[in-house]
Formats: C-alpha cells, sequence, structure tokens
C-alpha cells in the first residue's frame, strides 16, 4: 500500500449531480507521485466528469479534493492549471488561428522591458521546449492549424510541461493518432512520469492501457468500484468491473459468424477519379456483405467513403446502383438510393449538441423523406426509444439534450440516425472510435448481423485491424488514394493486412 505521502492527489466521497442525473456517487481516486494511472468505464460512466470536476469546469455537490496536502476547491479550468493540473482533450483545446508559439504562450507571453510582447524570445522559448521536453523541430510561427492533430496534441502537451503541472490529464487523446504517433506520445509520457508527473490517462483501447498504465481505477454508472494494480488485472477481469457482469473471454472476441455475401451487386465503381482524393478505383459491393477499407491514417479510406455518398465529385469514372450507371451531384442523390454515411468525426459532421437525443435520431431519416412530410411524434418517439434501446444509449430519456451525453453516447447517437434511414449501403467510418469495449464487440456483431439477416451492405472502415478482421467478408486495401489489393475470406488476418499495406502481400487482385 502507498503510504498517504505518495499520493499527489486524493479525491473522496465525490458527488456531482446533473439536473435528472447523478453522475458521480461518492467516487473516491487517488493519485501517487510520477505514475500513469487509467481511469477506466463504460461510456457514460463519469470519467470525464471526474476530471472536469478535479480542473474546475464542473464544481462537485460534495466531497473533498485534496492535493499536495492541501484541500482544495477550484472554480475554472485556469485556477487548476495555476496549481499545476492541465488537461489535453481529444478535441485540442488550443486556438487553431495562433500560432504554435502564441499557444504555448498565450496569457503568459515573455515581454520586453516597455511592457510589449516579446515575439523575438517567445519563438526562441518555443522552438526551446518543444526540442527539448519532446524532441520536436517544427516552425512555431506557423499557425497551429497547419500540423495535424497528432502535433496540435504534442503542443498542448508541451504547454502543460511549460506551466510546471504536477498532474497531466489526458483524456481519449490517443483516439485519432496513428500507431507511429501513439507510441510516441507513450515515449513522451514514460519520461514525463520518470521525472515525477503523474498521468491520468483515458482510453479506450484495453492494449494502450495494458501497455503504459500503472494502475487503473475502474468507475461503474458514477460509482467507484476499485483501483488495481495493472500488473494484476487480467483484461477479462477489468472489463467485467466495468460491465458490472461475468464477462466470458469468447463474449468479447467472439468472431460473429460471418455474412456471406449474396450474387447482385449493389454498387459498383469504374475507375473512379476524384482529383487529389480517390485515384483510379474499381470495386463493386454486394448485398449482404461487410467489406472493409483497410489503410493507414491519411491512406483516403475517408475520402473513398465521402466519394461513394456524393459529397465529392468525381473527374473520371462511374458509378452504378444497382446496375444503373448515375449522376452524383450530392449526397441527398445518394440518401434517395439508400446510402448513408456515418462520418468519423461527430464533432464537424455529426451531432447537434442543442437539439434532443430523439430529435438527432430522426434527423437523417426527415431529411430524406423531405422536410416537409413531418413525422408523428409517436413514430419519432419509437424510433428514438428503438435505437436507444438497440444501441445501448445511455441517457435518462429522449428528450435529454445531446451535448450533455458522454462522447461515446454522442457517438451511437450517430449510428442511429444513419440506422434509421434503413439504407441498403451503410458506410461505416471509424463506428467505434470513443466506444467502450462491451458496445464496441455489440457494434461489430450489429454490422455483421445487419448484413447476414438484413441483406443490407456495409463499409466498415477503422484503424484497428483485429475489429475488421472480426467483421469483414472482404477487405480492400487502401495507399495513397488508391486501392492496392483485396482480402477475400480465408486470406484475412492481420498479419495479411499489414503486408499488403507494405506492399508484401498481394493476395489475388
Ligand atoms: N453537462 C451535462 N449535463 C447533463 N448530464 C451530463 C453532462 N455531462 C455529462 N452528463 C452525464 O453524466 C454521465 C457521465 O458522463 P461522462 O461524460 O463523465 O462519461 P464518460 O465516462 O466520460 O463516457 P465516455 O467514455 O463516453 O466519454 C452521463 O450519463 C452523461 O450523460
Ligand atoms: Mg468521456
Amino acid at each position: 500500500m502507498a503510504s498517504d505521502n505518495d499520493l499527489i492527489l486524493r479525491m473522496e466521497h465525490i458527488n456531482m449531480f446533473f439536473p435528472g442525473v447523478k453522475a458521480l456517487k461518492d467516487v473516491t481516486f487517488n493519485l501517487r507521485r510520477g505514475e500513469i494511472h487509467s481511469l477506466m468505464g463504460e461510456n457514460g460512466a463519469g470519467k470525464s466528469t471526474l476530471v472536469k470536476v478535479l480542473t474546475g469546469v464542473y464544481s462537485k455537490t460534495s466531497g473533498d479534493i485534496i492535493f499536495c496536502g492541501e484541500h482544495i476547491n477550484p472554480k475554472s479550468t485556469l485556477e487548476s492549471q495555476k496549481m499545476g493540473i492541465s488537461t489535453v482533450y481529444q478535441e485540442v483545446n488550443l486556438c487553431q488561428n495562433l500560432t504554435v508559439a502564441e499557444n504555448i504562450y498565450i496569457g503568459r507571453e515573455p515581454r520586453t522591458r516597455f511592457g510589449a510582447i516579446d515575439w523575438r524570445t517567445m519563438t526562441v522559448k518555443a522552438q526551446k521546449l518543444l526540442r527539448e521536453s519532446l524532441g520536436i523541430d517544427i516552425d512555431v510561427n506557423k499557425n497551429l492549424s497547419f500540423y495535424s492533430v497528432a502535433m496540435q496534441q504534442m503542443i498542448a502537451i508541451a504547454r502543460a510541461i511549460d506551466t510546471r503541472c504536477k498532474i497531466l490529464i489526458l483524456d481519449e487523446p490517443t483516439s485519432s493518432l496513428s500507431e507511429k504517433e501513439t507510441e510516441k506520445l507513450f515515449e513522451i509520457m514514460r519520461n514525463l512520469r520518470d521525472t515525477g508527473i503523474s498521468i491520468i490517462f483515458i482510453s479506450h483501447f484495453l492494449e494502450q492501457i495494458y501497455t503504459i498504465c500503472d494502475r487503473i481505477t475502474v468507475l461503474r454508472d458514477g460509482s467507484y468500484i476499485g483501483e488495481y494494480e495493472v500488473k494484476s488485472l487480467p483484461r477479462i477481469e477489468l472489463i467485467s468491473k466495468m460491465m458490472g457482469k461475468e464477462v466470458k473471454e469468447d463474449e468479447i472476441e467472439a468472431n460473429a459468424v460471418k455474412s456471406k455475401p449474396k450474387d447482385q451487386k449493389f454498387i459498383e465503381t469504374s475507375h473512379l477519379t476524384v482529383p487529389g482524393k480517390v485515384k483510379d478505383l474499381s470495386l463493386n459491393i454486394r448485398e449482404g456483405e461487410v467489406i472493409g477499407l483497410a489503410g493507414l491514417l491519411g491512406s483516403g479510406r475517408t475520402e473513398i467513403a465521402e466519394a461513394l455518398f456524393g459529397l465529392t465529385q468525381k473527374s473520371e469514372g462511374s458509378i452504378k446502383v444497382e446496375g444503373l450507371e448515375i449522376t452524383v451531384k450530392n449526397p441527398m442523390d445518394m440518401m434517395q438510393r439508400r446510402v448513408a454515411f456515418c462520418p468519423e468525426d461527430r464533432k464537424a459532421a455529426g451531432v447537434f449538441g442543442d437539439l434532443t437525443v430523439r430529435e438527432n435520431i430522426i434527423l437523417a431519416l426527415q431529411a430524406k423523406n423531405g422536410m416537409f412530410r413531418h413525422m408523428a411524434r409517436s413514430k419519432q418517439n419509437e424510433l428514438a426509444d428503438h435505437y436507444i434501446d438497440l444501441l445501448r444509449i445511455k441517457v435518462s430519456d429522449r428528450e435529454q439534450r445531446v451535448s450533455n451525453l458522454s462522447g461515446g453516447n454522442q457517438q451511437k447517437v450517430i449510428i442511429a440516425r444513419w440506422l434509421a434511414t434503413q439504407p441498403q449501403l451503410l458506410i461505416l467510418d471509424e463506428p467505434t472510435r470513443g466506444i467502450d469495449v462491451g458496445t464496441k464487440s455489440e457494434i461489430e456483431k450489429l454490422a455483421v448481423t445487419l448484413a447476414r439477416e438484413k441483406g443490407m451492405s456495409v463499409v466498415f472502415i477503422s484503424g484497428e485491424m483485429g475489429e475488421m478482421v472480426r467483421t469483414c467478408s472482404r477487405i480492400l486495401v487502401i495507399r495513397d488514394h488508391e486501392k492496392i489489393t483485396e482480402l477475400a475470406e480465408d486470406e484475412i488476418s492481420e498479419a495479411h493486412i499489414m503486408q499488403a499495406i507494405a506492399g508484401d502481400y498481394h493476395g489475388h487482385a
């Protein structure tokens, strides 16, 4: 047992209410100096809320926070930052239209002796900070938006380090990072830990938790379940604790019986080209088929999905739906042909936070039917309840505003929206990102079941090879916006996909 002296932070009997929701119930959280500690729990368990109580975004209803031996009660993120508690969110909380250097020093700019901002010093200091603490060499006078999300996260971390934080909180920082970028982040995390900084790490990737974390605190339904050493907590037990029921190994990793494609082709493209996005793509997708698009981040998987949904226009080639060549001017053309696209970036293309869960779910169906053909309220309620139940969306009721849902539950609302249109072709771009392990395997199974039982065609895009291997009956490997090869049923394995991406496996394309 660690003595109290080893603890940099103790949160005790924390309660937090939202109208109609008890988000945290008597929660305990103990953080040691120089450890990486994961908060685990299903979507809506209260992880982000606990972090937000700690950083002064929400004020707790009751309970104690003891930081470095003293009771604290931060009222804003700025106040908690000044105390040494910094947060890096998945949605980078920096300003896109300021330079990297400005972002690092905003609110604490170096001044000349006349009191003006000392731009030169700021540039030099920012460059030095990034190089010395993170080994990154970039032009700090470029706007933040010039850099990738991964780099932006590194910059946010550099800022946190420079403010001499004692606790660094990373809430789902890796969900849009590539494997390489994640490794780099882990290296940085380990170095920070070794200098005595404590890190709170939230992620739904079990693999990552077991790679990087020392200890885990599990929350379930707003309640504290326990704290554990990673080394002595088998994965299956962790999942059981998160879900509150005994789970057998094969329930999680179950290789659902894959769907056998029918003969009818639903959609076919021939030499489809969208300048700068899709190169000479010929593919066909049959009914009852789950087809995967595999490739590295930025390989052009999403661009293919966008072209199939009419979000971008071809310069060459053709698209046929049910055997007929069609002209596609916009997504409505594809929606009318029963194509649905569930995008990866829920913030930009997804949920309408001010609308209710019900309104969000019926949105695409309403648009497809025409805005003037109003859907009876009873029908809306029925649809909403059906999908809330099917996807286990955690809401207090269907009239709850979507902005009040946890991140993972917002993601589920979008999937529900597109399922509600009863598409023939459903394109799912990273559908399980930010989704807890239990629901994740349910979504995988759902994709397979829709194909097998309803004859639906599903395009499944995921950066997680295991997920693709479990769900897809065929996989197209994409590199540099081009289809490299296809893997059919018995050729599908993680190793083959990796080899194909690297160009060393050619399947039978
Ligand atoms: N601003 C808010 N108003 C009302 N309820 C909220 C608000 N923020 C969160 N909640 C509710 O509090 C509960 C906990 O949400 P929280 O965001 O902490 O979950 P989480 O564990 O971070 O989940 P995820 O893995 O999906 O990110 C959920 O039931 C959520 O709907
Ligand atoms: Mg969260």
